[in-house]
């Protein structure tokens, strides 16, 4: 089975083609970072007409890096829900002309299903069920994987995701969009005891996530600094930052795994992709006998093999859209 994933939920548009479910045949991601960095965060307007100019050269690059053609495929998959809309559209749009005129089956993939599907492509031996952390720039979610397309999400943040705490904060610190990556770089020479940054709690639901009084911590830190013209060590708060929402999101997720009875946890979204928070949850793992699978490092971030794969299991499921098919902004993964 070949299928093509497509995505454009954000800043990249993505293209790729995934064999029988699990592997990877090609992956093209063309980045819009360097352009949305001058605004310091994505411009919706401007990543929309981005995609428009790039996904027919990116999907036409998959297929022939795959050397496959349109005709070869089984499916055609496509991001259609979380994320910014007029971006979105382009993708859907497109995926759902090459599907009608191909004659091939139109695939709709949820975002974070697509994220939580890296872990198959870096995992040939990984099936639900098993927990799974999501945190990204957009979403901070604990969810219960009960099947490869059935999903309940029993944690998720009432404010600011993990990544937006790191991109806000890096920013306020004096580093470029997206600041996630200088956060990680930056504390790899830093003290994480320097700072004692607070750990909010949430009322109602104890694995929900609160991100947003760090944030605003972390900021008030910074100006009264300023103010009072004291220097802080970018790399001592760096480090702290990334060891309080490390400790965080790995404290829910154990907490969560242990009162739902899971032996398998997984990670995924960009978030993902930081030391801190793949070396803590990893050794609580270890610790409190949890098997663990985290994405190999350049799946992390968004791309369109992880549509691929989510889309192959959809399309095993029998869920397929039709020409009606439409974006949709926000969409809990219990709708799907
Ligand atoms: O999944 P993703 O590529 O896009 C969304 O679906 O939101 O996640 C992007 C987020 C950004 O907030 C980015 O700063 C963060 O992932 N990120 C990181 C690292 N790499 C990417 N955050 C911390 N450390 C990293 N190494
Ligand atoms: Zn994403």
């Amino acid at each position: 089975m070949l299928i093509l994933g497509i995505e454009s939920s954000c800043d990249e548009t993505a293209a790729s083609v995934v064999k029988d479910c699990r592997e990877i045949c090609s992956s093209v991601v063309s980045t819009q970072i360097e352009e949305h960095k001058k605004y310091g965060g994505v411009v919706p307007e401007i990543a929309s007409r981005r995609h428009c100019e790039n996904i027919l050269g990116v999907v036409k690059k998959a297929l022939d890096d795959a050397n496959v053609t349109i005709a070869d495929l089984d499916g055609i998959a496509v991001t259609y829900a979380p994320g910014l809309i007029g971006a979105l559209l382009v993708g859907v749009s497109f995926a759902k002309a090459l599907a009608m005129s191909a004659g091939k089956p139109l695939i709709p993939v949820h975002h974070i299903a697509g994220h939580i599907a890296t872990n198959y492509l870096t995992f040939p031996d990984l099936e639900p069920p098993y927990l799974c952390l999501v945190a990204s720039g957009g979403h901070s979610h604990i969810i219960e994987v009960l099947s490869y397309t059935k999903f309940r999400v029993v944690g998720r943040t009432r404010d600011d995701a993990a990544g937006e705490c790191f991109d806000k904060c890096a920013r306020a610190m004096g580093f470029p969009y997206p600041g996630g990556v200088h956060i990680d770089n930056a504390s790899a020479n830093g003290d994480p005891a320097a700072f004692k940054l607070p750990r909010p709690i949430v009322a109602g639901n104890e694995f929900d996530f609160s991100f947003s009084g760090l944030k605003t911590n972390v900021i008030n830190l910074l100006h009264n600094a300023d103010q009072k013209n004291i220097e802080i060590n970018r790399n001592d708060l760096a480090a702290s930052l990334q060891k309080t929402i490390s400790d965080i999101l790995t404290d829910h997720t154990i907490r969560a795994a242990q009162s739902l009875g899971y032996k398998k946890i997984a990670l995924a979204g960009g978030v993902s992709a930081n030391t801190g928070v793949r070396a803590a949850l990893s050794a609580a793992c270890k610790k409190n006998g949890f098997e663990f699978y985290m994405p190999e490092k350049k799946l992390c971030g968004d791309n369109g093999a992880m549509i691929a794969c989510q889309g192959s299991y959809n399309l095993l499921a029998g869920i397929t859209a039709d020409e009606s098919l439409n974006a949709v902004a926000t969409l809990s993964m219990e709708d799907i």
